[in-house]
């Protein structure tokens, strides 16, 4: 058994940006353990963890190599009290069963990923010890080989759990802004209602904060969103979304005239003028984006249950178009993508 006094040993699986991201920051108040590729493990051993939080010089973290435990293989999970699972969505299933071995019955595993089915995924794989949902709600970019930067603020919530504890209390430490919640169904509803954005942004190749002073390209998100809360009604959830205003308002606050949606949305833009989404990296990355846990989701959802989707399906179809594309692929205006999006809405 573990000493009350030893650090909290946490072990994260999948370190790529939001990975390295936390366990940079926790790594001063955990034991850190990064199970990742050599292509982002290799730099770390090389220079070191850098962190930063975009918030000025005072809040740049950097942590030793010989600080962290780094590896390319899971069986370090064997001494862990916590696993965050930080891969895609499309990894967790295979992660999962690669970790499954080790895992020790007093761990608590805690799914990060985006998408509503995500930690269902690491649930199907997992006997042993509780999983719990998780939401990063900020974006993480790679600024440098070993250096990673949020570049939007922004809580982390998670299912509450008794074994949730000691990973609150090190977050908290960490000066990572976290709660726990009994309705995490609302809240990761309310965590894809929000993501519908990033397909818009990764089409359009703006930065996030350009396009979100965009009309036009917010009136494309407003489109998935109008279509994503009839879905959720439909099956009875009522998402929980991090503004003030109720989800069901998003896709009005989302179409106005901008100089309005800038006074109202003022916390939403505070966001590094070149922060971009995680959809977007992976279309400069030439790799696979997780539009089917997103407006894919949505279309999905609405086609089980009978209802139009239009603007969710063309945007699936113009970002697998991207995807095939690699850097040939287009760059939507916002105008031309409205227009788009429209136009499917009449043919449907
Ligand atoms: N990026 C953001 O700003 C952000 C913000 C909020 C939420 N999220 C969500 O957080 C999740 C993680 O996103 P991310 O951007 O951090 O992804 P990422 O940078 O792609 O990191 C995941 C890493 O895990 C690796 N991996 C996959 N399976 C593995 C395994 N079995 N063992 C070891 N490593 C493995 C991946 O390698 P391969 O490439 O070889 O698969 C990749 O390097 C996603 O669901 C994303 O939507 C991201």
């Amino acid at each position: 058994m573990t000493s009350p006094d030893a650090p909290v040993r946490i072990t994260v699986i999948g370190a790529g940006v939001v990975g390295c991201y936390l366990g940079g920051r926790l790594a001063r108040h955990a034991d850190v353990t990064l199970v990742g590729r050599p292509h982002v493990l290799d730099p770390i051993r090389a220079v070191g963890l850098t962190v930063e939080s975009g918030e000025g010089e005072g809040d740049r973290i950097h942590v030793p190599a010989e600080q962290l435990t780094l590896a390319e293989t899971p069986e370090s999970v064997r001494h862990a009290d916590v696993v965050l699972v930080c891969t895609k969505a499309r990894s967790t299933a295979a992660a999962t069963a690669a970790f499954v071995p080790h895992l020790r019955p007093e761990a608590v595993v805690v799914g990060l990923q985006n998408g509503l089915h995500s930690t269902d995924t690491i649930r199907d794989g997992v006997d042993v010890a509780p999983v719990l949902a998780g939401i990063v709600p900020f974006n993480v970019a790679r600024t440098g080989p070993a250096t990673y930067r949020r570049t939007s603020a922004g809580e982390i919530v998670m299912d509450a759990h008794p074994r949730a504890a000691a990973l609150v209390d090190v977050l908290r430490a960490a000066d990572v802004p976290v709660r726990t919640t009994r309705d995490m169904q609302a809240v990761l509803h309310g965590k894809v209602l929000m993501n519908l954005n990033n397909a818009v942004q990764a089409l359009s190749g703006l930065p996030l904060r350009s396009q979100l002073l965009d009309r036009d390209l917010r009136r494309c998100v407003a489109l998935c969103q109008a279509e994503a809360n009839r879905v959720f009604w439909a099956v009875g959830v009522v998402p929980k979304v991090p503004v003030t205003a109720p989800a069901r308002l998003l896709p009005t606050i989302m179409r106005l005239p901008t100089p309005v949606f800038r006074t109202l949305a003022a916390r939403v833009l505070r966001v590094d003028a070149d922060g971009t989404s995680s959809m977007y990296d992976d279309l400069v990355r030439g790799r696979p984006t997780e539009i089917d846990v997103l407006q894919g989701e949505i279309a999905e959802m609405a086609s089980r249950l009978g209802l139009p989707a239009p603007a969710c399906e063309r945007v699936v179809e113009l970002i697998r178009e991207a995807e095939a594309a690699g850097e040939a692929r287009r760059r939507w205006t916002g105008r031309a993508l409205y227009a788009e999006l429209t136009r499917a809405r009449r043919r449907a």
